[in-house]
């Protein structure tokens, strides 16, 4: 029996590079190796996403997207949660087992509480909620490995907690899972920023057209000590360079890093060898990207035959922990 691997993304926006070298590359390498799931978290979109229409606008995009890095729903399980609506009776009987104490100090709940505060916006016992929910993501398929970034791993934590708790109190069921470490890559933002995110609009999207990364690239923000092309700069504070890191050839990065020092090269010439591999980068993946895109009905396709084969194995798991709490089986 293979090992298996869960990992969610929120449905709140395009794919953009943070999110292909910070995570979904490493997919594409995981599939082969493990029994994997790879979903599109749209209950948890929920907690954050107010315009009702944008979840299921962005659903299709995104697993087109999945499609086109390379993951093939022949090897591993694509959908979407709601389509297997036992995670959240999961969630459910999972919360009767964990603290209330625990949900309110995580950090990331805690963040989360102030940046909608600062927008007026009601926190909804959802939001709160939103660990459980991706406990039950994870242990609903007996996971133990689960690719996630940094920022994620207080909620692996708590998921270990809750399963932990659970085999205590009923008896051994769930497998502690374990964050994939090793490959948490920080991408950095075009706007001098530590992280290319979706709401910080800062981002390179998978979809981005030639001439747009060319411009984005031209305009983003580099070491700003450097303010005449005479000047040596800083490569190490500059993201244009954390940038080349990530994705040029060794030789480049070195050309970047001792012209900038040096001063005989300026930005726009790094930037352009930046611009030139990014879209070398991405352009195979736009090409079948669009192939995908052309296939009628294709990407919903996969979602459904996806959703029901998580959903096969999701619905057993639920009987044994609704028969190990004590729930009489009258379905
Ligand atoms: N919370 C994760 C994020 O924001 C997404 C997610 C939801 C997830 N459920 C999951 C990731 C289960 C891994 C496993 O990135
Ligand atoms: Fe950044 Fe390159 Fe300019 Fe140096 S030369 S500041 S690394 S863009």
């Amino acid at each position: 029996m293979k090992e298996v691997v869960v990992s969610g993304i929120r449905a709140t926006g395009k794919l953009h590079l943070g999110n292909y070298l910070g995570a979904m590359r490493n997919f594409v390498a995981l599939q082969g190796q493990y029994d994997c799931f790879f979903f599109i978290a749209d209950y948890h979109s929920l907690t954050t996403e107010r315009d009702a229409g944008q979840i299921r606008t962005h659903l299709l995009p995104i697993v087109m997207d999945y499609l086109a890095i390379g993951l093939d729903p022949e090897v591993c399980t694509i959908f979407a949660q709601s389509s297997v609506p036992e995670i959240a009776e999961l969630a459910l009987l999972l919360s009767m087992v964990q603290p209330a104490a625990d949900l309110l100090s995580l950090p990331t709940y805690k963040e989360k509480v102030e940046s909608q505060a600062k927008k007026g916006e009601v926190v909804t016992s959802g939001l709160l909620f939103y660990p459980v929910l991706m406990a039950a993501d994870i242990l609903i398929q007996k996971a133990t490995v689960v690719p996630v970034g940094k920022d994620q791993l207080p909620h692996i934590y708590f998921t270990r907690d809750v399963a932990r708790r659970f085999n205590e109190q009923f008896g051994q069921t769930f497998p502690l899972p374990n964050a994939l470490e090793g490959k948490t890559i920080r991408v950095p933002g075009l706007d001098g920023t530590e992280k290319m995110g979706k709401s910080e609009g800062n981002t390179i999207d998978l979809t981005e057209p030639e001439d747009s990364i060319r411009k984005k690239i031209a305009t983003a923000v580099t070491d700003p000590s450097r303010k005449r092309r005479q000047d040596p700069g800083n490569p190490f504070v500059c993201n244009i360079y954390a940038l080349h890191e990530l994705i040029s050839s060794p030789d480049l990065v070195q050309w970047a890093q001792k012209g900038c020092q040096t001063a005989s090269i300026g930005c726009l010439e790094c930037k352009c060898g930046l611009s030139e591999n990014i879209v070398q980068l991405l352009r195979p993946f736009q090409e079948k990207r669009e192939q995908i895109a052309q296939l009628p009905g294709y990407a919903e396709e996969v979602l459904r035959e996806g959703g029901k084969k998580a959903r096969a194995t999701a619905k057993q798991l639920v009987l044994e922990v609704r028969e190990k709490m004590g729930l009489p089986n009258l379905l």
